[in-house]
């Protein structure tokens, strides 16, 4: 009776196994492969290979964005938008994800960490309600339809004492040759009159595209740097001294 029993419960875990399994797969055969639409460019174009598949799954894991604002006690803001990508790309080659000291991050938001870092300002993560696809087929098909519906993604994340800020370091992925339409949202929903807004941006050959023109038509009455920081995805990981150097440059006064 025991060994029948015993014999029941291991049939039950290995089922009970198995099911789980099944719910983790990928249904990605359903969703269209979109071709990035890659704006013409003066800057080298970034790597349109993308084979080699890393297994930091872990980390990657660890690297979500973080929840709104974080340390600092100045007049600087550091705000961006990033999506880290967990398929696709390796660390190193040109992915949207950075692996540094162990922890793996979206492209801006280490750029931003950099500049926070540097700066000593508030680190705000531009977070929607509706969760972005992480992997980067089902991301590209997401935004492209985002980008088609002219959508305003609600946001989920709301910046504290705006009155504070006069310097507000504005970063983000070059999506579709445009703003991701969260910074859509996030432009129109905040008024940065009388602020400065310097503008950075991580893309995959397409640099700023007309980001920094559309930043200040939604922005009339802030001061638009027009020579932000752009970096290629594919050089994002040893970028680190070129945006202390370039943020070194800077007139961080607000004035
Ligand atoms: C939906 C989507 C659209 C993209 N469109 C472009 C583009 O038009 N031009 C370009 O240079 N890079 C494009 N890229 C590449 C990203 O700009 C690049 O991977 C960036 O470093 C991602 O930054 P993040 O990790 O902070 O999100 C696109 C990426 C995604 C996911």
């Amino acid at each position: 009776m025991k060994k029948i029993t015993a014999l029941l419960l291991s049939a039950l875990l290995v089922l009970s196994l198995a099911a789980c399994g099944n719910s983790n797969q990928n249904t990605a055969e359903d969703t269209p492969a979109e071709t990035e639409n890659m704006a013409p460019t003066t800057e080298p174009a970034g790597s349109s290979v993308e084979s080699t598949v890393e297994s930091a799954e872990g980390e990657i894991e660890s690297g979500e964005t973080a929840d709104a604002a974080e340390a600092g006690n100045s007049n600087i803001l550091i705000a961006y938008f990033s999506v880290m990508e967990t398929d696709g790309v390796d660390t190193v080659a040109g992915a949207s994800r950075v692996a540094v000291n162990g922890e793996v991050l979206g492209n801006n938001e280490y750029i931003a960490q950099i500049i926070q870092r540097e700066t000593g300002g508030d680190l705000f993560a531009i977070e929607t309600v509706q969760e972005y696809p992480t992997t980067h087929d089902p991301l590209l098909e997401f935004a492209y339809n985002e980008k088609a519906d002219n959508a305003r993604p609600e946001l989920a994340t709301q910046i504290e004492n705006l009155d504070s800020y006069d310097v507000i370091f504005l970063g983000f992925p070059n999506w579709n040759a445009d703003l991701p339409m969260p910074l859509y949202t996030f432009l129109e929903e905040y008024d940065f009159s009388g602020k400065t807004i310097i503008p950075f941006t991580t893309h995959g050959g397409s640099g700023f595209s007309r980001t920094i023109q559309t930043i200040s038509e939604l922005q009339p009455n802030a001061t638009v740097i027009s020579d932000g920081l752009s970096i290629s995805r594919n050089s994002v990981s040893g970028a680190e001294n070129d945006v202390v150097d370039w943020v070194n440059g800077l007139d961080l006064t607000g004035e």
